[in-house]
């Protein structure tokens, strides 16, 4: 009998943990008598053939990188009939019994069309927003909220010197997480999130109240959903009468080396996902709950985003007195 052939992609924005998901899938799964196989840059990878044998050797040197090391993309092909057609037959050429797809809820509303289509898969959550309500939190989310602390606490060194605020814009697509979870673990004055309504009249009191208490600085930590940083900081400006600065930290937030946990989570969730496909499991992902794994359905996975943590919000906004 032929062994199982298990094929690993990565697929949207990379993440910092992706390659040690993709080193756990191609390890385990070799390891549990399956071949394994990388599908380069993601899912317009798999359209185009662009698969490749891994051995055990294949991901030596790869759990502290960040990034994809197979690559990735945001592909529409798809999206269409033509393209999810041509991806079946893709992997049957390459004779893949199993698909394991690291990435967001895009990239699992793929995958369950493959699954509709008969194809064995299985989704692991890699994002740096942590919008996927099924799990507890997503491969890339811990590491990417140690990069903002840290580029929060050099611009506090900065606003503190000069007696300024500074907003610091930060990723999360339509999701407040990043920032919620970011702000509170860097001390901010303020949070933007696009789940809670804001406006410019009380964050520009909050800071007012600061400077009477004797604050040197006031630091905005702002989702890129809740609105754009230059703008709020030019009303600002105008508002307080001191200035205000905006830093818009962009794809750094999505690089650098992977946290001990982000390392930890996609070693976990790689073997989970492959013992998942050796179990006959397909059409679900893994999700890390309450420090167990766990397998929720795609569509669960894309359908539900993390609900604002009000208590989280509510933390931060005492603590930041
Ligand atoms: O989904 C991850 C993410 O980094 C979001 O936070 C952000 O809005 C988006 O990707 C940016 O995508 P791109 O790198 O394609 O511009």
């Amino acid at each position: 009998m032929s062994k199982p052939r298990i094929a690993v992609l990565t697929s949207g924005g990379d993440a910092p943990g992706m390659n040690a998901a993709v080193r756990a899938v191609v390890r385990t799964a070799i390891v549990n008598g399956a071949e394994a196989v990388a599908v380069h840059h993601g899912f317009e990878g798999l359209l185009d053939g662009d698969f490749s044998p891994m051995q055990l050797g294949s991901v030596g040197g790869v759990l502290d990188r960040g990034g994809t090391f197979i690559g990735t993309s945001r592909s529409e092909r798809m999206f269409s009939e033509e393209g999810l057609g041509l991806a079946v037959e893709r992997l049957a050429q390459h004779r893949v019994t199993g698909l394991v797809v690291i990435g967001g809820d895009g990239s699992y509303r793929a995958a369950e069309e493959l699954d509709m289509r008969g194809v064995k898969v299985i989704g692991i959550p890699g994002t740096i927003d942590n919008d996927i309500a099924a799990t507890d939190t997503t491969i890339g989310f811990d590491t990417a909220q140690n990069t903002i602390c840290d580029a929060t606490s050099k611009v506090r060194d900065t606003a503190s010197s000069h007696e300024r605020t500074f907003i610091i814009e930060v990723m999360g697509r339509h999701c407040g997480m990043l920032a919620l979870y970011s702000g509170l673990a860097a001390g901010a004055d303020c949070i933007l999130v696009p789940e809670i309504p804001w406006a410019l009249e009380d964050i520009c009191e909050s800071i007012r109240q600061g400077v009477e208490r004797g604050k040197k600085h006031s630091i905005i930590v702002m989702a890129e959903g809740a609105g754009h940083a230059f703008g709020v900081a030019e009303d600002l400006t105008g508002m307080c009468g001191h200035k205000v600065r905006a830093v818009v930290l962009g794809h750094i937030q999505r690089g650098g080396a992977p946290s001990a946990f982000d390392r930890t989570l996609g070693s976990r969730m790689g073997a989970a996902a492959v013992d998942a496909l050796l179990a006959g499991e397909s059409g679900k992902a893994v999700c890390l709950k309450n420090a167990d794994m766990e397998l929720a359905t795609l569509a669960e996975c894309y359908s539900h985003h993390h609900e604002m943590k009000q208590h989280i919000y509510d933390l931060a906004m005492v603590l930041a007195r």
